[in-house]
């Protein structure tokens, strides 16, 4: 527990660093890191910025896979999550281009495109740190509610508190919310070697408490990393609010 969202961010991002430092990449096994998008991470994504520009942070050996993407945005809209990622983070540090894997959600086949992103994780034997974020109704990436907790990477229909939470970044109009995500699963999350995830701000705070003090659920899937060996949840004061 950090008193504010921007000490979060700082403990999150120092964190990171070290794991980072600490790794050593071949050219065969790079650090793969789990990324998420939200108000939430801005605050880590800063300090991981700054850090890079003092020359104490490299992503040049670093692959990135994104949770989510809505599915029909456009994706140069200014809201889909590769805006968004490239915005906040990614034009920032120093990863090429081609290290960063992001959900496809115009892919003409997108069941073809869940897999295939599976396949890619697999192929570098898996996420190394996966950081996250959760939604208002618990929901980590965007396995809402009722996701499997054996769930892959997918399509998902958005729960209707989703899309009315994501409405203050479409212009306040819930019909320009998009109905339909691509996200990894719940398993998918789960496999990561490590998870961190960052919950700051009182309109998470039931979620938080329902995903540690009560029993793992497949309605608040946070709730998930109860059975996860290595998982850290980083919140501030007014995310206890429940606790
Ligand atoms: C969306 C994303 C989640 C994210 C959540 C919280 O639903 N799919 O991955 O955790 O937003 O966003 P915020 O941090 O802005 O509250």
């Amino acid at each position: 527990i950090r008193d504010d969202a921007a000490a979060v961010g700082q403990y999150i991002g120092d964190y990171i660093c070290k794991r980072i430092n600490d790794f050593k990449p071949t050219p065969d096994r790079p650090f793969v890191l789990g990324l998420p998008t939200g108000s939430s991470p801005i605050p880590t994504y800063k300090r991981l910025i700054k850090l890079v520009k003092e020359g104490k942070l490299s992503f040049k050996h670093v692959v990135t896979f994104n949770m989510d993407e809505y599915v029909g945005l456009p994706e140069d809209h200014p809201e889909s999550y590769h805006t968004f990622m490239f915005r906040e983070f990614f034009s920032h540090i120093d990863i090429p281009p081609n290290q960063v894997n992001i959900l496809n959600g115009n892919a003409k086949d997108l069941i073809s495109e869940c897999n295939s992103y599976e396949a890619k994780i697999a192929s570098y034997g898996g996420i190394e740190l996966f950081l996250g974020g959760i939604g208002e109704d618990g929901h980590i990436a965007f396995n809402e509610p009722g996701s499997s907790l054996s769930s892959r990477t997918r399509i998902k229909t958005l729960a209707y508190d989703t899309i009315l939470a994501n409405a203050r970044f479409f212009d306040n109009d819930i019909s320009k919310v998009p109905r339909m995500a691509l996200t990894v699963g719940v398993k998918t999350v789960l496999d990561s070697k490590e998870v961190i995830v960052v919950v700051t701000g009182q309109r998470k705070a039931l979620a938080l408490s329902k995903a540690i003090e009560e029993g793992v659920n497949h309605l608040w899937t946070l709730s998930a990393l109860q059975m996860h060996p290595w998982a850290l949840i980083v919140v501030d004061e007014d995310a206890t609010a429940e606790l």
